[in-house]
């Protein structure tokens, strides 16, 4: 493949950037359509180890300077979520395309705030909502395609770790990451789902949070895999239990637009085996995504057929292989190749669900997205 070299930049040396993006940047940078210009991170040992690592010629403890300095035209965000605005914008002003880790903001209006600077700059704002490339969401989706279940009413969505926390890093603090289990498990289950549906708009959130597994501070052993880092961590702070205050679990109801309800729960600690589910109902038939089995009627009989999914893609079983796929779309988007897949207003639609859980939660009452601050169709 050919095109534009693009000059890139990261900031956030921390898990995410050296297990998943610097291995699908590489991808690129071997064909010769990146160079990677820079790297920086507020922990000056993320950022000099990052740089050494994967043999990047510069890197920064100041992110301001090092756009100032390095004039990337592609800036990937991998910090945690709540400094995500604040980087994508300065990003977009310095000129760059930004691909920011999901959730790309906690509010609505940051969000939009971030999409407007975009478009106002002319370049590309990205969320990485990677999940849409991993298998069983590819399944999904080429189910939902070939299986006619018809229109979607009902789903009954999961993502629940018995105790799986993420501990390297910043996950657990409020300050630093907004938001726990629903932001790094349920935004990934909410935007695919919403995805496949074709993007209702989401109308109301009912949900709780909770945080009593992990006060009580029971001598659990901890597995750094099970809590999402695949292939382990990188220049990890320590990790404080005392310092957690976000939540643990989340479940809750959302309505969607034409009378759609979904019932969702997503836990990094709650007792009950882990396990994933993802269970679409229409008015034909329903589609259970992690059994691969299709419910629906053949003639007078009540018939289940199990789907044959092979993942014959280039990096199946790989660790974070959707990153690695959603790098390559990137690229394809920029130069105009490729129809951008992870959309603005399904985007939008996410982030107003995670607003409107985390109000919710707080008032232990249902919260329509509509008297979200600034919220507009
Ligand atoms: N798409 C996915 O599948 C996926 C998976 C894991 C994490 N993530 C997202 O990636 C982001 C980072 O997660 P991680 O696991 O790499 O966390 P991490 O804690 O390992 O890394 C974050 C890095 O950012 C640095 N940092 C913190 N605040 C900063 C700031 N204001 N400016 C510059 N650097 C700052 C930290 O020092 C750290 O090195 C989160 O938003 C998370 O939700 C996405």
């Amino acid at each position: 493949m050919s095109g534009k070299k693009y000059r890139l930049a990261i900031i956030g040396c921390g898990m995410i950037c050296n297990a998943a993006h610097m291995p699908s940047i590489n991808e690129l940078r071997r064909e010769g359509l990146v160079e990677v210009a820079a790297v920086a991170d507020i922990r000056e040992i993320a950022a000099r180890e990052t740089a050494q690592r994967w043999e990047i010629p510069r890197w920064y403890t100041d992110p301001q300077k090092m756009l100032e300095e390095i004039k990337p035209d592609w800036v990937s965000v991998c910090t945690p979520n709540v400094s995500h605005k604040q980087w994508s914008i300065a990003a977009l002003k310095a000129g760059a395309n930004v691909m920011c880790e999901k959730p790309i903001a906690l509010t609505w209006r940051d969000a939009k705030e971030m999409f407007d600077t975009a478009d106002r700059a002319g370049k590309l704002l990205w969320a990485c909502q990677s999940r849409r490339w991993s298998a069983d969401m590819d399944f999904a989706y080429k189910a939902m395609r070939a299986g006619d279940i018809g229109k979607p009413y009902f789903a009954d969505i999961s993502f629940v770790r018995r105790f799986g926390v993420p501990t390297w890093g910043f996950f657990h603090m409020k300050e630093y990451n907004g938001g726990g289990s629903f932001c790094d498990l349920g935004v990934h289950f909410i935007d695919a789902l919403l995805w496949m549906c074709g993007n209702p708009r989401v109308k109301t959130v009912s949900g709780m949070q909770t945080d009593v597994i992990v006060k009580k501070k029971e001598d659990i052993l901890l597995s750094i895999k099970e809590s999402g880092a695949y292939i382990g961590t990188f220049t990890p702070r320590e990790y404080n239990p005392d310092e957690f205050s976000v939540e643990e679990c989340a479940a809750g109801t959302m309505r969607l637009e034409g009378n759609f309800l979904v019932n969702f729960k997503f836990t990094w600690a709650l007792n009950q085996p882990t396990q994933k589910h993802f269970l679409l109902c229409g008015e034909n038939g329903g589609l259970d995504v992690e059994k691969f089995t299709l419910y629906k009627n053949v003639g007078p009989f009540q018939a289940e057929t199990e789907l044959k999914y092979f993942d014959n893609r280039p990096f199946a079983g790989v660790a974070f292989d959707a990153h690695r796929y959603m790098y390559r779309h990137v690229y394809n988007v920029l130069e105009g190749r490729e129809e951008r897949l992870v959309k603005p207003e399904e985007t939008l639609n996410v982030v107003a669900a995670i607003e409107a859980f985390y109000e919710s939660a707080k008032r232990q009452s249902e919260v329509r997205t509509e008297d979200l601050a600034g919220y507009s169709l």
